[in-house]
């Protein structure tokens, strides 16, 4: 497909990748087989992330967000179409080869923290590096205590996770997910086991540092004032993108993507100055 021969853990350069973009998702469809009944969970859908973006995946549950943001950090392959990250087609590599790609360019967030209980949080944002042979222990120590700081939590390096808060154990599931400066981080609903306002400062921790390293994120949520704070959205129904925004200050403007059909702006929104 990508007209040269794959090589070991490093999957070809799509021929026409676009630079701009951190991911291209095309014509993705993903079916489940559940005993006799096949489940679409995601029905041909495209989409172009650009690189540097903070991506809201909003929809109901069953909607197919959890679903795409596997597809997208190689978790799961789809039963249809291409995915290529930051330029380089993920379609049928071999599990290692997709697990070498995420190592060092994807990171992950999950709902349920997914920290190892009988680790310290020094010792579960240096994990992700005991898999990067080319990175060198005073190196490791360096950046472990750089992110632990950037979440601010310097002074917790030593807690388990039982010794942490909710908020505190997603704050070292974030510096885990940076700590190999991965070129994308994806958060599968990163703030639903928290309270509000924790899950408010989570979102704001992420732009901040989205905003900083230019880290492209994109993170899934129902929550209305989580979308808020993204700049981009994709809104998902039955396993279909439905609606796509961009928010240039305050405003959001909507339209479905770049590709086929012309812009359609929902009903009571303003067409964008353009
Ligand atoms: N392993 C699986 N086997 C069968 N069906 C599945 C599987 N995983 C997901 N599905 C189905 O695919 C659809 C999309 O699921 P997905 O988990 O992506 O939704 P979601 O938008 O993340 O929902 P939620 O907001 O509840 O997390 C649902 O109908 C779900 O039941
Ligand atoms: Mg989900």
């Amino acid at each position: 497909m990508t007209g040269e021969p794959a090589r070991a853990g490093r999957p070809t350069r799509a021929p026409d990748a676009d630079p701009r973009l951190a991911v291209s998702v095309q014509g993705v469809s993903k079916e489940y087989a559940l005993g006799e009944e096949r489940v679409v969970a995601l029905a041909n859908v495209s989409l172009n992330v650009d690189r540097g973006v903070f991506l809201a995946l909003a929809g109901p549950s069953g909607s197919g967000k959890s679903t795409l943001l596997n597809m997208i950090g190689c978790i799961d392959t789809p039963t249809r179409g291409r995915i290529v990250i930051n330029g380089r087609d993920v379609s049928g590599r071999t599990p290692d080869e997709l697990a070498a790609l995420r190592a060092r360019t994807i990171g992950f967030v999950f709902q349920t923290f997914n920290l190892f209980p009988v680790l310290t949080a020094y010792e579960n944002v240096e994990y992700p590096l005991q898999h990067l042979p080319e990175i060198g222990r005073r190196e490791r120590r360096e950046r472990v205590l750089h992110f632990l700081d950037v979440v601010g939590l310097a002074d917790y390096a030593r807690h388990r996770p039982n010794q942490l808060s909710g908020g505190q154990r997603q704050r070292v599931a974030i510096a885990r997910a940076l700590v190999a400066h991965p070129q994308l981080v994806l958060a599968d609903e990163p703030t639903a086991n928290l309270d509000h306002r924790t899950g408010r400062n989570i979102l704001r921790l992420m732009r901040r540092i989205n905003r900083a390293t230019k880290v492209t994120f994109i993170f899934s949520t129902h929550d209305p004032q989580v979308i808020r704070m993204a700049d981009r959205r994709v809104d998902l129904e039955d396993g279909e993108i439905v609606r796509l925004g961009v928010r240039a200050r305050k405003e959001w403007s909507y339209a479905f993507e770049r590709a086929a059909e012309p812009p359609a702006f929902a009903d009571g929104e303003t067409q964008p100055g353009r």
